[in-house]
């Protein structure tokens, strides 16, 4: 078993480079089984859904391996187009590579994605718009059996900006023949990361990061070397972190653009948050101030990812902050585990209410999800005394090294890893 130990109640002061994106990474990772040719993906994450995209990748036959910070992979074995119930529950956006498999091979198999940590995670507008593009899909026994001779490109309408639809769509669109328009497209960063990958490859996609995303296919796709976007999850994570806690901080290779929602949020908290080139600065001192209403939506709006850290920062803030998540819902699980720490929140249906306390105190808590478990380590660093964070699984999903990170940052945190009991 794994665990935190996290002292906090003092500032922060450091500096750390901000590892590269987990969302861009694995679509990018899935889209590589459309290339011929070798693929370095350059500053890729390594941490645990990436190890779960490799798993996926060898499973099917693919070599992946890693040179230094680089993943090389390349897809030219490929010799199935199954994955394994056990790779789809261990991530459950191993979906995103049904699109990249069904035009590579015709036909793809997985299981259906059950619920998860945050509710009901349904993949209606994936199998709709893959349907649009010609495939047959059927659902047996909890496995999803889809076959597509051809594929080929249509306009194709979201209802809703699904991320994982918009990414499997425009995989799947790569291999269909003709052009693929996918309106209501979701706008983040990420698509825009996954988008610029494709066309070093020899892709044809415009527009990604507008609503409107057009993929002309039939191209061949050849090998590229693409060095992945900064995670910008991670990097709100440790701007919260110093809000919380205070002090100052900067995040190397950090990119405030595509921010924005939780930079203005942390600076009507009172931070002093400024930005250039090189990465994101914070500084703060004493108490925050509550910042009224923050919803979640999807990009540009407030990122339902960021959605527990920025609570977790707000604890010990003057007033009361009103949180409203739209996205997903289930995704206040980490509360019961934040009061534990002291915290002083109300949950109603998809509202919750922090209001903010003088001080928050040392506690033993679990993870309960991936960005619900790095709202706890947040939390520690503002609470007097020590915290142990367990249950660390959830959070190595989507931290390279969280404790690492921290520490260069000036956080008195240490990780320990002791064998099961048969407890645990
Ligand atoms: C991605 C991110 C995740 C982030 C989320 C929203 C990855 C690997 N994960 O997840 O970190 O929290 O975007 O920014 O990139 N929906 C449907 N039907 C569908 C698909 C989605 O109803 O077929 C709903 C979902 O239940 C949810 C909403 O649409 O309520 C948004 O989900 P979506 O954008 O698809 O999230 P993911 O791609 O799963």
């Amino acid at each position: 078993m794994s665990r935190l130990f996290i002292r906090g109640g003092r500032p922060l002061a450091g500096e750390v480079s901000i590892q590269g994106a987990k969302n861009s990474v694995l679509p990018i990772l899935a889209a590589t089984i459309l290339t011929a040719g070798q693929v370095e993906v350059r500053h890729c994450p390594a941490l645990r859904d990436v190890d779960a995209a490799v798993r996926i990748l060898r499973a099917l036959g693919c070599d992946a391996r890693w040179e230094g910070t680089s993943l090389v992979v390349d897809t030219s074995g490929l010799n199935d187009w199954a994955i394994s119930d056990i790779l789809m529950r261990e991530m459950r956006s191993s979906v995103i590579f049904l699109g990249a498999i069904l035009a590579r091979c015709g036909q793809a198999r997985c299981s259906m994605p059950g619920g998860c940590e945050l509710g009901p995670r349904p993949i209606d507008l994936h199998t709709a718009g893959l349907r649009r593009l010609g495939a047959d899909i059927r659902e047996e026994g909890g496995t999803l059996l889809c076959r597509a001779e051809k594929l080929t490109g249509r306009q194709v309408v979201l209802s809703l900006p699904s991320v994982g639809a918009t990414e499997n769509l425009m995989l799947a669109a790569c291999g269909a023949e003709g052009t693929t328009v996918i309106l209501g497209a979701a706008r983040e960063p990420e698509i825009e990361d996954l988008a610029l990958f494709l066309n070093a490859c020899g892709a044809r996609v415009t527009g990604a990061g507008s609503g409107t995303v057009t993929v002309e296919g039939g191209r061949k796709l050849h090998g590229c070397a693409y060095t992945v976007m900064p995670d910008r999850i991670a990097a709100a994570t440790y701007l919260c972190c110093c809000a919380g806690a205070g002090g100052d901080i900067f995040l190397r290779g950090a990119r405030e653009q595509e921010l924005f929602a939780v930079t203005d949020a942390l600076r009507r908290a009172g931070c002093c948050v400024t930005s250039d080139s090189a990465g994101i600065a914070c500084a703060c001192a004493g108490r925050r101030q509550s910042v009224g209403s923050v919803r979640t939506a999807p990009y540009p709006g407030f990122p339902t990812d960021a959605q527990a850290v920025l609570m977790a920062g707000l604890l010990r803030s003057r007033g009361a902050t009103v949180f409203e998540e739209t996205v997903f819902e289930n995704r206040y699980r980490h509360v019961d585990e934040l009061r534990r720490l002291g915290a002083d929140i109300r949950v109603s249906g998809r509202v919750a209410v922090v209001s903010g306390v003088e001080t928050l105190h040392g506690a033993a808590v679990e993870c309960t999800d991936l960005r619900g478990g790095a709202a706890l380590c947040t939390a520690a660093l503002a609470a007097e005394g020590e915290t142990c964070v367990r249950a660390l699984h959830h959070i190595d999903r989507g931290y390279e090294d969280i404790r690492r990170d921290l520490a260069a940052l000036g956080a008195d945190i240490e990780r320990k890893e002791t064998r099961l009991t048969g407890q645990e």
